[in-house]
């Protein structure tokens, strides 16, 4: 993990930056695929009610946590690996007033939370970048019996050619992995999860009219603001848009939900 100064990196960290933490440090708030048009989609297959614990594993900037906390009226606690994230997610829970929003380090394959502990288990782009395996039996084993776990990640909508996957999987976002809606079904199916659902849609998170719906004129304008007056950042900016540009179409986003059976009276796993 790059160790970065999350509010003054020098020109060689912003090189060095994967996309979403240059997102972040150039003050983008919604940092997953299909943009907040899918975080209202997985809020709405959440079932979310007041005082449940929820744990936000990834949680980036904390902008889901932090509207979960205050829509629903959530206990969430939202946990970050990069402590660039963690800076920032900590800053925006501060900023926001909301009570209700922990922030706290952690790795998604290996969650230091007991057994059942949570309600609701949110991953919005995460488990992509790392052991999907052992992330998807991590995020199981923390969520309550007869809980629900909603994962938010990319597909691919079309086909991708080799040269697409190099781009995307190997300078874009290195080591990352993904494919098909089925191929996210089958993991979490495999790990235990029962009445798995899905919507899927497309990418939208850099496209200009997602990223003006998703950060309003505003936060827009303050970015481009930002990227404009350092060098550093419109280099990156311009490395990064050239490659996406030709990505774009193969890509979209899966939301995904499925809840952790209960054991009933026979011993049988049953779904809540
Ligand atoms: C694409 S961003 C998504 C951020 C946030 N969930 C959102 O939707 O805006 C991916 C996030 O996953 C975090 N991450 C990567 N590897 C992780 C790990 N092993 N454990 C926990 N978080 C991780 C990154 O630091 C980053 O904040």
């Amino acid at each position: 993990m790059l160790q970065v100064n999350s509010d003054h990196p020098t020109d060689a960290d912003v090189d060095r930056l994967d996309p979403y933490a240059f997102m972040a440090v150039i003050g983008k708030r919604v940092i997953h695929p299909g943009g907040r048009r899918s975080t209202r989609e997985m809020l709405a297959l959440a079932g979310l009610e007041p005082g449940q614990r929820v744990l936000d594993v990834g949680c980036g900037v904390a902008t889901t946590a932090i509207e979960v906390a205050r829509r629903f009226g959530c206990h969430v606690t939202a946990v970050d690996i990069d402590p660039l994230m963690l800076a920032r997610a900590s800053a925006n829970v501060r900023a926001s007033g909301v009570g209700t929003v922990a922030v706290a380090k952690a790795d998604i394959q290996a969650l230091e939370f007991a057994d059942d502990a949570f309600d609701r288990v949110l991953i919005e782009a995460v488990t992509m970048f790392v052991d999907r395996r052992l992330a998807v039996r991590e995020v199981v084993r923390v969520c309550k019996l007869g809980g629900r776990v909603l994962d938010h990640e990319f597909i691919y909508r079309r086909t991708p050619t080799a040269e697409i996957r190099r781009i995307f999987e190997g300078e874009v976002c290195p080591g990352i992995r993904f494919d098909t809606v089925a191929d996210w079904l089958a993991l979490y199916q495999a790990a235990g999860l029962s009445s798995l659902q899905q919507t899927s849609g497309p990418f939208s998170m850099m496209t200009p009219l997602g990223m003006l719906r998703d950060e309003g004129i505003g936060n827009l304008v303050a970015m481009t603001v930002r990227v404009a007056a350092r060098r550093a950042y419109r280099r990156k900016m311009a490395w990064l848009m050239s490659r996406m540009l030709r990505v774009l179409p193969f890509l979209g986003y899966v939301v995904l939900v499925g809840t952790k059976p209960t054991a009933d009276s026979s011993g049988r796993l049953t779904s809540a």
